[in-house]
């Protein structure tokens, strides 16, 4: 709840590793939402936000190869400010339910735990970026790295090399790290089983975003 800003929106992450196909669900979780007459965003870091942009250009630049892990971390943390007080908080404020497509929470498992930094460094400085603005529900769409991966080669087309097995390890980091996050703060998050059809995870997210709202 964001006390500080006397929000009354209801704000909802969704989350998971790569191939957990949360981006197709989510669209369809907001068609279903706005055909219910309900005042929905529907969001993603940085999302459009101008120096959220620039800020997200920098982490994604090829040509950074130098750029230290932590600085990673920090310019994660300060897009996601940026994007929360420009979008996400006005919305809230205005009693609007804003869907996001990842925050804190992959900070926490990519930064914190797959890179290494330490999920409670992580959260320390995700914490001072976005005060108390914490999800009130977070949808974990929990996958094995070998499907996610599998969805992701099967759009590539291509064998699995000596790369995808480091991509496995890094995968099965990123999961755990979910697993870690989730443990602080269990109450606000709903656990989809994302292995099953396309169809049953949007019925399960659907049911579970009901349950909540
Ligand atoms: P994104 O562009 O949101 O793609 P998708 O959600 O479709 O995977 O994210 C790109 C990558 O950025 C993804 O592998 C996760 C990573 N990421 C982090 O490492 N830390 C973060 O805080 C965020 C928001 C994303």
């Amino acid at each position: 709840m964001c006390v500080a800003t006397g929000k009354r929106g209801t704000f909802i992450t969704v989350e998971g590793g790569d191939g957990a196909g949360k981006s197709t669900v989510l669209a369809r979780l907001y068609e279903e939402l706005v055909r219910r007459g309900m005042d929905v965003l529907m969001t993603r870091e940085p999302g459009g936000i101008d120096i959220a942009e620039q800020i997200r250009e920098i982490i994604l630049n090829p040509a950074h190869t130098q750029m230290d892990e932590r600085t990673e971390a920090l310019l994660y943390a300060a897009s996601r400010r940026q994007h929360l007080a420009e979008k996400v908080l006005p919305a809230l404020e205005a009693g609007r339910i804003v869907l996001c497509d990842r925050f804190i929470d992959s900070s926490l498992a990519y930064q914190g735990h797959a890179r290494g930094l330490g999920i409670d460094a992580v959260y320390a400085i995700n914490r001072f970026a976005v005060e108390d603005c914490m999800p009130d529900v977070t949808l974990l769409f929990d996958v094995t790295p070998e499907v996610g991966l599998a969805r992701i080669n099967a759009t590539k087309n291509r064998e699995v090399n000596r790369l995808d097995l480091e991509d496995l390890h890094f995968h099965e980091r990123v999961r755990e790290g979910y697993r870690l996050a989730m443990e602080r703060d269990p109450e606000r998050f709903v656990v989809i089983d994302a292995e099953q059809s396309p169809n049953e995870v949007y019925e399960a997210a659907l049911a579970a975003l009901l349950a909540r709202l």
